[in-house]
């Protein structure tokens, strides 16, 4: 869908911050992008969004490389859209309708388009109740369901969001996340930068971690199960898979594969253990492993032909640094 190849970036008089990328966003995912503090997630985002152009490589939509005139940043535009991470990077009309409307606005829709964009929009992100009111004396998280509607608004069929529930309450981050899997269910792909593992886990089907050694990308459980890379991102274990883990080396979950993401799921594989009973805890049934219950809540899993099917080391969990 969007696509850098080969792509390298350093800004001003500054070191490289990617280097020879191939990083790509399929069409339809829910991919999660992690990676310690300045390791160029917000570089790699601009880059996709055509905010910066790559100094080597390039990128591609749909397999046609970009343009950056005006047109063709015009079309970019209404492919991919950034919602970078501070939303007063990204507020300045006086109300909220009229940041909203202004991407429609600026591609010349008419008005009635207009309208029923910026409406959509609102609705989409539950803030139909603040259209009229100054963005200027919004909370932080109003701010930030407003920059995310001004990016709607344009429908892209990829929308990349920086970092979208820092700053916000353990409820706004839940609606968000309802809100991007009703977008994602109108067939929007989504790419998010998060440091959150097990909102990663939970909720992306695809992650990708920056480290020094490059970008790896990957299903997003398996991947994030991968105690070296997460360390070489700066990042711990998810909860869940940590909880397994411990779980699995007192002999209470023989499932080897059982990376829940919530806590329902954890709760469910444990309790299907329980009820095998009694077996040996030391002896993984393998087979006897109920059906659906690896991932029991957690979204579809794609299969990538550029990864192994699944990356997972064969890992003692004695020898993984304890979960803090
Ligand atoms: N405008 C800029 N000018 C010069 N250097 C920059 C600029 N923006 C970022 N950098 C540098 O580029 C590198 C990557 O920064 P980037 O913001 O992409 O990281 P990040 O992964 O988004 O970090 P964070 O988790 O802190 O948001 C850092 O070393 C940073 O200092
Ligand atoms: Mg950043």
């Amino acid at each position: 869908m969007v696509a850098l190849s080969g792509a390298s970036f350093a800004y001003e008089e500054g070191p490289a911050v990617l280097t020879g990328l191939d990083f790509t966003v399929r069409e339809g995912r829910a991919l999660a992008l992690l990676g310690r503090n300045g390791s160029g997630k917000t570089t790699l985002m601009r880059l996709l969004s055509g905010g910066l152009r790559p100094s080597a490589g390039r990128l591609t939509v749909g397999g046609q490389p970009v343009t950056y005139d005006r047109r063709g940043l015009t079309r970019l535009r209404t492919t991919v859209q950034l919602v970078v991470q501070d939303p007063d990077d990204q507020l300045f009309a006086a109300s909220v309708a009229q940041d909203v409307s202004f991407g429609p606005l600026n591609l010349g829709l008419p008005d009635a388009e207009v309208r029923s964009r910026v409406d959509e929009a609102l609705a989409a992100l539950d803030i139909t109740a603040l259209a009229d009111r100054p963005t200027h004396l919004l909370s932080y998280g109003q701010r930030k369901r407003t920059a995310i509607a001004g990016a709607v608004a344009m429908r892209p069929r990829v929308l990349i969001l920086d970092e979208p529930t820092a700053g916000l309450d353990p409820d706004g981050q839940e609606r968000l996340l309802d809100t991007l899997g009703r977008l994602r269910a109108g067939g929007t792909t989504v790419v998010m930068a998060t440091h959150d593992v097990d909102l990663a886990l939970r909720w992306s089907d695809e992650a990708a971690l920056l480290t020094p050694q490059g970008v790896h990308t990957g299903p997003s459980a398996p991947t994030l199960a991968r105690a070296d890379l997460l360390a070489r991102a700066g990042l711990r274990l998810p909860w869940g898979i940590a909880a397994a883990e411990l779980l699995r080396a007192q002999g209470l979950l023989p499932d080897p594969d059982a990376a829940p993401r919530t806590p329902e799921a954890l709760a469910a594989l444990a309790s299907a253990h329980g009820s095998r009973k009694p077996t040996d805890p030391g002896k993984p049934t393998g087979s006897g492993k109920p059906t659906g219950a690896r991932k029991p809540t957690g979204p579809r899993e794609p299969a990538d032909p550029g990864e192994p099917a699944d990356p997972r080391e064969p890992v003692d969990p004695r020898e993984r640094p304890p979960h803090p």
